[in-house]
């Protein structure tokens, strides 16, 4: 029988619990899922890249078929080293599309053999983004997210 491993990358800084929605879906869905965390995503990352590997680790132990990695570089490359059959991104909003697009629509070419899936998160989860979660953090933490942790990220998403 043939098994599908789906690949879910991002930067994850923080991850937020829209992405742990979208990872149990996709759990659900694919054989196996590899959550992947871009190295060097963005110049000024708040969370380091050992962090984000620990809260995702957190967020996922209880879904048996989800391992977490890192990657750099191309993601189709990456797709190819783990012989994964697919991409998983999430669609929060219209607004999330055209950029999504663009990346499946080049990922494509790159690599045509390498399917993006798309699925949706929950709705209670349209208007969360690692973007404003991150921006709260680096303004300073109330008392209730005094650590950057999981939790904390938890309860700002
Ligand atoms: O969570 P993000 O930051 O929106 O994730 C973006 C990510 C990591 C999926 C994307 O930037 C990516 O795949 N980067 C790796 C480099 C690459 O393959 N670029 C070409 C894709 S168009």
């Amino acid at each position: 029988m043939n098994t599908v491993k789906a690949i879910y990358p991002g930067s994850f800084d923080p991850v937020t619990n829209g992405h742990l929605d979208l990872i149990a879906r996709g759990s659900r869905i694919f054989d196996h899922l590899v959550v992947a965390i871009l190295r060097n995503s963005s110049k000024n990352p708040l969370f380091t890249v050992d962090e984000r590997v620990e809260m995702l680790t957190d967020g996922v132990a209880s879904l048996n078929n989800v391992s977490v990695a890192t990657f750099d570089g191309l993601l189709v490359d990456f797709a190819r080293e783990q012989q994964a059959q697919a991409v998983l991104r999430g669609i929060r909003a219209i607004s999330d599309y055209e950029y999504e697009l663009q990346m499946a629509l080049m990922n494509r070419r790159l690599s045509p053999e390498l399917e993006t899936i798309f699925l949706m998160p929950d709705g209670k989860y349209s208007f969360v983004s690692s973007r404003l979660v991150k921006e709260v953090f680096e303004r300073g933490p109330r008392p209730e997210i005094r650590h950057r942790s999981l939790e904390a990220a938890q309860v700002l998403s």
